[in-house]
């Protein structure tokens, strides 16, 4: 290789290893928080609630355990319609591509005829004039239609225009999209996603909206939070959901950016969720995850017959790809709903000890294995996700080889014998992190991120403590490179979680540029443009006088 073929080599490397992570100013969370107050859709009998509080005392760790199983529908608060909710055979939410849930964020405005008549909707008018101001909705757009609904959220006469009569199907009333604007953005624009901040994409008269939208996969994102705040263009947006498998929606977290733009293509990105189901492994002698099928069939909505397909669904808040809030392990500290919205994104880094786990299932990532990765890598990015990468994501079916026991109902035995064997992280690495590095979070391949045989679990009382991010059962890490990607942790939002099924995402960081008039904000975030610049320069000028 040439030298100016090496320094050209390294001069990419440090454009795909642009860090970034928002700062609070530069985000708009547009989920709403769910609670066992919050609205359900008149008509349907299951609303969200927890199944099973604990908060008490505990024999191990810090000598705290909160863990809670809750019930919902998948159609609750912010939420994803998949396209499989109105058109039979399309994509179920584990379908989804990943990269379809960044785009450009564009807000069409009709709060002002709504507020004159609850029952108007988008039509193709509303976004012509939109496109004479604004220019052409661009290729994978996440089209927000704002009909100012949102102040009505927690009053659900207004908010569905629904009196407690008669039957949902005929006797709702809320400003939405009419189904010829729906047919004409499916048929004339390349949008992933139309998302609403009413109750429904609607139209309320007839739910119609959905079918030319889902039957050509595009999702909905339907009950979204301050799209008051979000501007006509310029944002782009993050819409995650809680990935379950064959679910026919699925809660959604819904945040928007101001200062970059995120436009993966289908290879730029890594899932790294597995889909939740009724056969998701779950730590012994917790309840399994349940999808409980409510409606999938034609359904006589006015005088339509449509196809439609919906579920409830109940399990652990820590089962499958899950997010443990700080208060999981620690007295009093942070709940789910707790965590600041703009730390759930950062640089990914994986570290990898498949290696040595690969013949023990007791391996450790110790400080050393941290020196090596940054030796090979630089040292640990601010605002990092450093992923344990053990090699145990092969076992995640098979409950005896991924838990290291075959019993379903115990970890620990009478005579106090630990059961479970998983490689996790030392307590000296943990702290070593939590000391040395400014990390937002950690995540593991394995149902736990303290290895198996441990009662004390230092890592997550270390992590915990310190109030990261702390993730299980991530997938598909072998596929994440050591550096070079950006992590979305978006989590369920429910009031007093001790933690939550994650959507769990990488983006490569090429697939993420700074708007470019935002120079002066960009800066006073996370991502590090000047040193970016000063790293850049030398190299520019090297490779000049070789050239
Ligand atoms: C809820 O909305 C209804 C219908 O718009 C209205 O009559 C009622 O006053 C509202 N209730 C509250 C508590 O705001
Ligand atoms: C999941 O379990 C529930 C409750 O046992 C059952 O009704 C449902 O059919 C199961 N779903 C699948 C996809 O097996
Ligand atoms: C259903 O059809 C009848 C008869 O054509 C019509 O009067 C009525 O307005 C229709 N209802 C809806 C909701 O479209
Ligand atoms: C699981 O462990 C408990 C506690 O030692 C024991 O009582 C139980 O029999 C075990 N179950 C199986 C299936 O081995």
């Amino acid at each position: 290789m040439a030298p100016s073929t090496i320094l050209f080599a390294l001069l990419c490397n440090q454009i795909a290893h642009a860090h970034w992570s928002p700062a609070a100013h530069e985000i708009i969370d547009m989920t709403y928080v769910m609670s066992e107050d919050s609205l359900v859709w008149p008509g349907f009998n299951m609303k969200f609630h927890y199944t099973r509080i604990r908060r008490a005392e505990w024999k191990y760790g810090a000598g705290w355990l909160e863990d809670n199983d809750i019930c919902r529908p998948e159609h609750q608060g912010t939420h994803l319609d998949a396209p499989a909710h109105f058109a039979r055979g399309k994509w179920y939410v584990q379908d989804i591509p990943p990269y379809r849930f960044f785009g450009p964020a564009i807000k069409v405005d009709i709060s002002a005829k709504a507020a004159l008549n609850r029952d108007y909707n988008l039509e193709v008018k509303d976004v012509e004039n939109w496109e004479r101001a604004n220019g052409k909705i661009p290729d994978g757009a996440i089209l927000f239609v704002y009909t100012g609904w949102g102040k009505y959220h927690t009053n659900s006469s207004a908010y569905y225009g629904y009196d407690g009569a008669g039957d949902w199907k005929n006797d709702l009333h809320f400003p939405s999209v009419s189904q010829s604007a729906a047919k004409w953005l499916a048929e004339n624009r390349k949008i992933s996603a139309v998302g609403v901040d009413s109750p429904s994409i609607g139209p309320s008269s007839s739910y119609m909206a959905h079918v030319p939208l889902h039957e050509k996969n595009i999702f909905n994102a339907e009950s979204v939070a301050n799209l008051d705040k979000l501007p006509t263009k310029g944002y782009s947006v993050a819409m995650l959901p809680v990935n379950i498998k064959d679910g026919s929606g699925a809660p959604l977290r819904v945040i928007a950016f101001k200062t970059v733009q995120i436009s993966p293509g289908p290879e730029d990105v890594v899932d790294l969720t597995y889909p939740l189901g009724n056969s998701t492994v779950m730590w012994p002698g917790r309840a399994s995850f349940k999808l409980l099928p409510v409606q999938k069939g034609y359904m006589k909505i006015g005088n339509n017959s449509v196809w439609v397909e919906y579920n409830d669904f109940c399990g652990p808040e820590h089962g499958g790809t899950h997010l443990d809030a700080p208060a999981h392990f620690i007295k009093d500290s942070w709940r789910i709903h707790q965590i600041p919205a703009h730390t759930l994104i950062g640089p990914a880094i994986r570290v990898d000890i498949s290696k040595k786990a690969a013949n023990n299932p007791d391996a450790i990532l110790t400080v050393k294995d941290l020196h090596d990765w940054e030796y090979e890598n630089g040292r640990i990015p601010d605002n990092a996700m450093v992923f344990l990468y053990s090699g145990w994501g092969k076992y995640v079916d098979d409950h005896e080889k991924y838990l290291g026991t075959a019993n379903r109902t115990h970890w620990i035995n009478d005579q106090g014998q630990i059961l479970v064997h998983f490689p996790g992280f030392s307590g000296e690495a943990a702290e070593w992190l939590v000391n040395n590095r400014k990390i937002i979070g950690v995540g593991s391949d394995t149902i736990s991120f303290d290895v198996g045989q441990t009662t004390s679990c230092p890592a997550h009382v270390t992590f915990l403590r310190a109030k990261l991010l702390a993730l299980e059962n991530v997938a598909n890490l072998d596929k994440l490179p050591p550096i070079g990607f950006t992590a979305f942790v978006f989590h369920m939002l429910h009031v007093d979680g001790s933690g939550a099924p994650t959507r769990l995402v990488a983006v490569k960081n090429s697939a993420i540029s700074f708007n470019s008039d935002d120079t002066k904000v960009a800066s006073d975030g996370q991502m590090s443009r000047p040193l970016f610049a000063i790293l850049l320069l030398p190299s520019f000028f090297v490779l000049t006088v070789l050239m």
